[in-house]
């Protein structure tokens, strides 16, 4: 039996994630959440700033084909997520922890400050998964003027706004190196 790895993503995974990320988002069916709002998804080429930048994993089958992936971009000394994903079928398998786990090491690696992202504030796999990471969802007030902006970008697309939350999970706090 093959198994699954986390590694940098290439060029030809870029055609994949389209794919992914709306066999992901059917997870919304049967929740009270706008499951039309979450249909536009991100074509291959937005993901190439990151592919480049190399804040772009995937989760490997272990045949060469990624059936889940984290795209994310640096924004000063934060890592944003923009985008966490699994295919359907093999959500609820512990990947994405995994991955984000992995990308949570990298971050520290990195020496960077905090990482950031938005998300639905209740749905059991959103904000109470982060949580469980470690991020801390951060009120109105606390939001930076970068994550308030995608807020009000995410409302402009259809998103309710009481749904939504923006989260922080500082990095090398009370790491007497840092
Ligand atoms: C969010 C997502 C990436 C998590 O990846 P995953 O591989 O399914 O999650 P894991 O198996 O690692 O589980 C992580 C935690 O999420 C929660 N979770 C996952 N699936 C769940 C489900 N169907 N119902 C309730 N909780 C769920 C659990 O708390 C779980 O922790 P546990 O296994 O310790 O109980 C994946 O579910 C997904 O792609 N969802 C749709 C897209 C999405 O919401 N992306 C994030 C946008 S911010």
């Amino acid at each position: 039996m093959t198994s699954t790895f986390i590694r940098p993503a290439v060029e030809s995974d870029l055609p994949h994630l389209p794919e992914i990320e709306r066999s992901a988002s059917d997870a919304f069916r049967g929740t009270d959440l706008d499951v039309e709002a979450l249909a536009n998804v991100t074509p291959a080429e937005g993901w190439r700033g990151a592919l480049r930048a190399g804040t772009l994993w995937v989760m490997d089958d272990g045949a060469g084909e990624p059936i889940a992936f984290l795209g994310a971009e640096t924004a000063g000394e934060e890592l944003h997520i923009r985008e966490l994903d699994v295919v359907l079928d093999r959500q609820g398998q512990g990947l994405g922890r995994r991955l984000l786990a992995h990308v949570i090491a990298w971050a520290r690696a990195a020496r960077l400050k905090a990482m950031t992202l938005t998300t639905f504030r209740t749905v059991p796999w959103n904000g109470p998964f982060y949580a469980s990471m470690g991020f801390r969802a951060l009120s109105p007030a606390e939001a930076s003027p970068r994550l308030a902006e995608i807020l009000e970008n995410e409302a402009r697309q259809g998103l309710d706004p009481a749904q939504r939350c923006a989260m922080r999970l500082d990095l090398h706090r009370g790491d007497s190196a840092s």
